[in-house]
């Protein structure tokens, strides 16, 4: 039998984020966030869906940390709702919405799952978007008050800490391209609001740091490795092109105080210069603990001189298979990620903060979910991270994506990444997949045997 086990205090965990499981969307004082307010827009969402209810999480979430602590988890990863905490983004707090992550906090600890906060998973108060949002300066000073209001109420209890998820999405799904709240298309703006998200995350690392708290800060990104499909300089440019997009772009002004010139110059010659106040840039470069990673694909890419920007394209691998979100399963990109981050960034403490795949998950006759293909993504994920962790790569954890189904944004409830089925139509039954006692097993014997 082969076996792939792993650090002794390996972190093993899931992962959701607010707005996509919660529900209870103006309970208890909360106020409207841009996803209330884009969901609620017709014609945004898949069936112009919302998470008016979603999982129903707030009021079932002792229910759901006992789900936790049945699969074994060691750490959960949520988000805080900020316009739970400040319904208005700003001045009144909104006492019931603390206490909610107070008794969730104190749920997990009860149980022995360590809490793992993220504060921003893309839930902006829309009081703040009538200011204009990210674009807007003064979010930054917003966010960071925000955040010094959760870390006084939980700070002593919340070993993990990460500022935002994927600023990449929250910049250029929301304000580029518009799919995302607040569905903005202007490329600039999505430039603008990148720097003021890596400012706010520098900022909230320096607040955290002034509380002298005992616990870790980091931030999540979404990250890819891009392939070029053939091995032309051509190709090789254009993916070089797309990893700075999407992974440099926020990388290099984290760990390298910079951003990457082989798109700086790029951009500004198509929308000029965004507001980069002096000092940015040492400020978003403040020494984080570890860093978080998204990863669930990645890109295979072409050259293509169509695109006048980056003057590159994704394409489809014919042999591969695929997830119902239409990615590739590419374990081997994790690994190679992994890898690359250690030497060319940063040699801190790693977390895999999401990783998991959507499949068309059935509630079968026998009352139970057949998740098979999602087993075998997570396999050969955790045994790509194995080898890399064999290598010296100082990975810690690894947060499934997600713990349940959820609302999965512009796709509403139409797929599903949960390891716990959610039956919509039953009161939001929860029911484990085969999945959750797969991974069960998998972190009883701390390792992956086969
Ligand atoms: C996000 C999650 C999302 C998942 C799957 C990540 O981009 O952080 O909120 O559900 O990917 O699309």
């Amino acid at each position: 039998m082969k076996k792939f086990i792993f650090p002794e205090d390996f972190l093993w965990g899931a992962a959701t984020s607010s707005y996509q499981i919660e529900g209870a969307y103006n309970v208890d004082g909360k106020g409207e966030s841009i996803w209330d307010r884009f969901s609620h827009t017709s014609g945004k969402i898949h069936n112009n869906e919302n998470g008016d209810i979603a999982c129903d999480h707030y009021h079932r979430f002792q229910e759901d940390v006992a789900l936790m602590k049945e699969i074994g988890l060691k750490s959960y990863r949520f988000s805080i709702s900020w316009p739970r905490i400040l319904p208005e983004g700003k001045g009144k707090v909104n006492q019931k919405g603390l206490d909610f992550y107070k008794r969730l906090v104190e749920e997990l600890l009860q149980n022995d799952i360590q809490p793992a906060v993220t504060l921003y998973h893309w839930d902006l108060p829309q009081a703040l978007q009538d200011e204009g949002g990210w674009v807007n300066r003064d979010t930054v000073n917003y966010f960071t008050e925000y955040a010094g209001i959760v870390f006084q109420a939980l700070g002593d209890r919340v070993p993990l800490w990460i500022t935002h998820n994927e600023p990449w999405v929250v910049s250029f799904l929301g304000y580029a391209f518009g799919e995302h709240a607040p569905g903005i298309k202007d490329y600039a703006q999505a430039l603008q609001a990148a720097h003021h998200l890596l400012v706010s995350h520098g900022m909230t690392v320096d607040c955290y740091r002034g509380l002298n708290l005992d616990g870790k800060i980091g931030i999540t990104l979404n990250l890819t490795k891009a392939y070029p499909v053939t091995d032309s300089k051509k190709d090789r440019e254009a993916a070089a092109r797309m990893e700075a997009f999407i992974n440099g772009w926020f990388l290099d002004p984290i760990f390298k105080a910079e951003y990457p010139q082989i798109l700086s110059t790029i951009y500004e010659k198509e929308f000029g210069k965004s507001d980069i106040k002096e000092g940015d840039m040492e400020i978003i470069n403040r020494e984080i603990d570890f860093l978080g990673i998204n990863y669930y694909t990645r890109s295979l890419v072409r050259h293509n001189a169509e695109d006048h920007l980056l003057e590159c394209k994704a394409i489809k691998n014919e042999e591969a298979e695929y997830t119902e979100m239409d990615w590739e399963v590419y374990p081997e990109g994790l690994y190679d990620l992994l890898v690359h981050l250690n030497k060319n960034y940063t040699q801190k403490p790693l977390y895999i903060t999401e990783n998991g795949a959507a499949y068309p998950d059935k509630l079968g006759e026998d009352g139970r979910v057949h998740d098979i293909k999602r087993i075998n993504y997570l396999r050969e994920h955790f045994k790509s991270v194995h080898k890399a962790i064999e290598e010296g790569v100082p990975l810690k954890g690894y947060y499934v994506w997600s713990l349940m189904d959820n609302f999965e944004w512009a796709y509403g409830y139409s797929k599903r990444f949960g390891i716990i089925f959610v039956d919509y139509e039953d009161q939001q039954k929860r029911v484990l997949k085969d999945s959750a006692r797969w991974y069960s097993q998998v972190i009883r014997n701390n390792g992956v045997l086969e």
